[in-house]
């Protein structure tokens, strides 16, 4: 296998809610089977594809794209990964050599729009999973724009009516409103042709957690926003909505996917 890590670009981040917020990731993925169901449903859109070199946009430490490949279940697939935030770069330069599925792997830290268009080079299968938030607007126009015909891509961005979208609209809302840009305007383009699914995860209640500091890390990570800086008002509802979306320990996540592909 071989591995290149290029240099980081001059593309801001976006900023954490929390100190905590790698760690409140790992916390959260213990509660949730999110990765895993969200890793099969994009494999199964991409599968009928073979001879593939996989682009991973805003892959954060390549758990999922781990996820994906062993679902793909093809061992020759060449990956090229992009993400702004070195520190993930680096999660997902150790994870993808640890695990292993690629026979050729480029890591690039830095902002997808630095990288347009030449990003699609040699690509046969694209994803974004959970990037849409931190991306401006124009930003993923011209990501679509750049999409080459031929390339078969594949995003997932929050449902409007999600869990994660009830709350960021009032916790995190220029967020959030990149999310409801995003699924606004890829509906809205008559030059890709679109096939729309939901993919439907659970996570257990935060709010049942017996831990006051695992319950408080999780109600941020949930929230985009840091709850222990939260007015009393916040808080409440923030617990509030989270309640009122739990059946028993149990809370419904849904996010949209986009299969995608320029006519
Ligand atoms: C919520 S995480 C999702 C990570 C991964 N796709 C997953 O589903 O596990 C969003 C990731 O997008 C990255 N990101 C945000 N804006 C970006 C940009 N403009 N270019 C590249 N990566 C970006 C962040 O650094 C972060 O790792």
């Amino acid at each position: 296998m071989s591995l290149s890590l290029a240099k980081p670009s001059r593309s801001a981040l976006h900023t954490k809610p929390t100190d905590t917020y790698f760690s409140d990731l790992q916390l959260y993925r213990a509660i949730s089977n999110e990765n895993d169901i969200t890793a099969v449903h994009v494999a199964d859109l991409l599968r009928q594809h073979t001879h593939k070199r996989l682009l991973d946009l805003g892959c954060g430490d390549c758990t999922l794209t781990n996820k994906v490949a062993l679902s793909l279940g093809d061992r020759n697939l060449r990956l090229t990964a992009i993400d702004i935030d070195a520190h993930m770069c680096e999660a997902a330069r150790r994870n993808i050599d640890l695990d292993g599925f690629f026979s050729d792997v480029s890591i690039i830290a830095g902002g997808i729009s630095d990288h347009l268009p030449n990003i699609w080079q040699n690509v046969d299968i694209a994803m974004m999973v959970h990037v849409n938030y931190f991306m401006q607007d124009e930003q993923f126009v011209d990501l679509i724009d750049s999409l080459p015909r031929g390339v078969h891509f594949v995003f997932v961005v929050d449902k409007e009516d999600s869990i994660f979208s009830q709350l960021w609209a009032r916790t995190a809302r220029p967020y959030w409103e990149h999310a409801r840009f995003a699924n606004a305007h890829i509906e809205s383009r008559a030059d890709i042709e679109v096939i729309k699914s939901v993919i439907q995860s659970s996570i257990r209640n935060p709010t049942r957690f017996p831990d006051p500091d695992d319950r408080d890390r999780l109600l941020s990570f949930l929230s985009y926003s840091n709850i222990r800086a939260a007015s009393s008002a916040d808080r409440a509802w923030i617990l509030e909505t989270v309640n009122k979306n739990a059946v028993h320990d149990k809370i419904l996540v849904e996010t949209n996917c986009y299969s995608i592909r320029k006519h």
